[in-house]
């Protein structure tokens, strides 16, 4: 890769940048060397603490003793941090601006108004019963509510689940279930492109298998037309109307739970990641003022849904611990047409975007007519997340985006990690085109052998494992520390192992080359092969299935079924129908099967085992290096496989 492209720091950012290059050798090298010292400083500065810790760090990566703490003893409160301290210097500064689905619908939220409004919903919640440590469910598309009812938990210490809206009712219900919520925060119905999604429809549908559910509290979104169950639902509007809005905010320990968020992995059913409060707090606000250097008065965008993990951190929990200005866009990128990105970045005068390569892929296919329709001049810092970006959709963004002015960060990172763990820094990194390039303050990535676990010096590529604890990182799985152990520390003992595949250049910069693992990652969201599987082989029809992603131009990955029909089953197209709505139902509009191969059966070893990396060559339409098919109990399966393949 001698011919790779570097893109060296502006000279203008990094004149007045929060972090430049020299910087940032001497933060890095002082956040490993003295990892108390360097978190311990930054805590003070970026955090409001009641009562101060009594040691910064306390942990094991050992599978039989492991324990992660940060900040032990100390107490603060997250809403506090978000609202309160803001509240004399920047009271009537904008908080959130929120731009709706409808390029006419928009509204600015203040700190002052935002504070008032959490501090009425969380009063709300405890008439209604909800106490410290008591788990919430908020199901809600992009509407301010959203950000109210997370900070209402954190004010009270209860715990906010989030499931994006675009989940099934079958998914709803599943994590309503697993974290034993007691209210459900939920919407009239949901608008998207125009569309409207009946949110509570979907919501009574799930609540009927879930008894311990007492209070369902209904954003009126559109007006549309709700059932109504009495005694369970309340109006939103009702209920912030008729509560008081002082509520003083209460003193949570720093490893008290902040918040659970269901996520995919390997196996099994989706595990709810638990943040904790202050590590968490304190990562996102560091990372978010770093990575994007934001400065004060300026105006951010990051994409996402608040029903994903950069949606909490990067809409939610940074920018409004760093007293930020922060947008959240309801609607999407194509909707009324192809420029709605850049007419919002205009309309708002958005200094840092942030968005997700899919949306940069698909706008791209556009051309850049739909770009150049508008000024962007106000943009300074661009930022990219979810996925690998591809050097093509990177050029496209620097160049036409961004005019070749501002810096990308492509920021590498997952539920699991609360906030960026690899990514540039605007003022202090040269970029290169699909790199992450290096880690942040106080984390150490190594790359292993993903074989035997030997770590790789120097240039190489490998399975990419963390050798130590940020204060961003997850705590446990809610429910199942076990899991947590088995899942991350296991594999690689000793280390944290992310999941994903990354490789290391003779700069020491890191490129992502995204999951060794079985998660699919469509579209910049995290899906389980085996949660697609267990969907379909629920169809009376279905036999066995084993899915894999394949590469995608626009999705990134696309999901590949292969489905062994019941015997004397007739395999047809209106079959592959029923079954792509058969997932789409159970896990929801973001798991559609893009293609399905009948397969009469399965590769397999002698012990019965699927060998999917043969499927995944075979999806890939890589079929001249498919490797060593010798151990299979029937080789002549593959070839069968091979001429039916579906992508060529
Ligand atoms: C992938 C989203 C390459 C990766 C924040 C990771 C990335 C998974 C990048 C986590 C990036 C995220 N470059 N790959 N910049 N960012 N990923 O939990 O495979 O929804 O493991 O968190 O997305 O997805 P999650």
């Amino acid at each position: 890769m001698s011919e790779q492209k570097v893109y060296p720091v502006p000279a203008n950012i990094a004149a007045n940048a929060h972090v430049d290059a020299a910087t940032y050798e001497a933060m890095y090298r002082r956040s490993v060397d003295d990892p108390e010292g360097f978190w311990g400083e930054y805590a003070e500065q970026f955090v409001s603490w009641f009562k101060p810790w009594d040691s910064v760090l306390n942990y094991s990566y050992q599978a039989d003793d492991l324990h992660i703490e940060w900040f032990k003893g100390a107490t603060l409160n997250v809403t506090y941090n978000c609202l309160d301290r803001h509240l004399e210097t920047r009271g009537d500064q904008v908080a959130i601006i929120w731009e709706g689905d409808d390029p006419n619908e928009d509204r600015s939220i203040t700190y002052r108004a935002l504070h008032d409004e959490v501090c009425r919903l969380a009063n709300a919640l405890k008439a209604r019963g909800v106490e410290k440590g008591d788990r919430v469910c908020i199901y809600l598309p992009m509407v301010p509510e959203a950000a109210v009812a997370m900070l209402a938990c954190a004010r009270i210490g209860a715990v906010h689940s989030i499931v994006f809206g675009g989940f099934s009712s079958d998914s709803l219900r599943d994590r309503v279930l697993d974290s034993e919520c007691k209210v459900v925060i939920t919407s009239d119905e949901s608008v998207r492109g125009g569309r409207h999604i009946p949110l509570k429809r979907n919501a009574d549908t799930a609540l009927q298998e879930c008894p311990n559910v007492d209070t369902v509290v209904v954003v009126s979104r559109t007006g549309g037309a709700v059932e109504w169950v009495e005694g369970r639902d309340i109006w939103y509007h009702e209920a912030i109307a008729a509560a008081d809005a002082t509520c003083e905010p209460v003193e949570m320990d720093a490893e008290d739970p902040l918040f659970i968020l269901y996520t995919s992995g390997s196996t099994g059913k989706p595990k709810g990641v638990l943040h904790t409060t202050g590590g968490y707090l304190l990562y996102a606000a560091m990372t978010h003022k770093y990575t994007f250097d934001y400065q004060d008065g300026e105006v951010y965008w990051c994409t996402a849904d608040v029903g994903w993990v950069t949606g909490h951190t990067y809409i939610v929990y940074g920018p409004l611990a760093n007293g930020a200005t922060s947008l959240m866009f309801e609607g999407i990128p194509n909707y009324p047409d192809m420029s709605r990105f850049w007419q919002v970045v205009d309309k708002h005068q958005v200094n840092i975007f942030y968005t997700a390569p899919t949306a940069i892929r698909s706008l791209m296919r556009a051309g850049e007519e739909p770009v150049k329709q508008t000024s962007r001049k106000s943009l300074r810092i661009l930022g990219s997340v979810g996925e690998p970006i591809n050097p093509e959709a990177w050029e496209w963004y620097y160049h036409v985006v961004g005019e070749e002015r501002c810096p990308i960060v492509d920021t590498w990172w997952q539920t699991e990690t609360g906030g960026h763990l690899i990514t540039p820094l605007p003022g202090a990194t040269a970029l290169k085109p699909g790199s992450a390039t290096r880690p942040f303050f106080g984390v150490v990535p190594a790359l292993v052998d993903p074989a035997d676990g030997t770590p790789i010096e120097g240039a190489g590529e490998g399975a990419l494992v963390i050798t130590r604890p940020w204060p961003g990182q997850m705590r446990t799985v809610y429910g199942d520390h076990q899991r947590f152990i088995d899942t991350y520390f296991k594999q690689y003992p000793g280390y944290y192992f992310s999941g994903d595949g990354a490789r290391r250049d003779a700069d020491g910069d890191y490129w992502i080359t995204g999951r060794i693992d079985d998660v699919l990652n469509v579209s910049g969201h995290r899906l389980g092969t085996a949660e697609i599987e267990s969907a379909l082989v629920l169809h009376p029809h279905v036999a066995e299935a084993a899915v894999v992603g394949y590469p995608h131009d626009v999705k990134g990955q696309g999901i590949y079924a292969y489905v062994t029909p019941m015997a004397g089953v007739e395999p047809t197209d209106a079959l592959k129908k029923e079954l792509v709505s058969l997932v789409r139902g159970e896990i929801g509009p973001i798991a559609i099967v893009d293609l399905i191969q009948w397969s009469p059966s399965l590769p397999k070893t002698r012990s019965g085992k699927i060998m999917r990396r043969i499927l995944r060559k075979i999806a890939a339409n890589e079929i001249d290096s498919l490797g060593d098919t010798s151990t299979l109990a029937d080789p002549t399966v593959v070839n069968e496989l091979i001429d039916g393949r579906l992508n060529r």
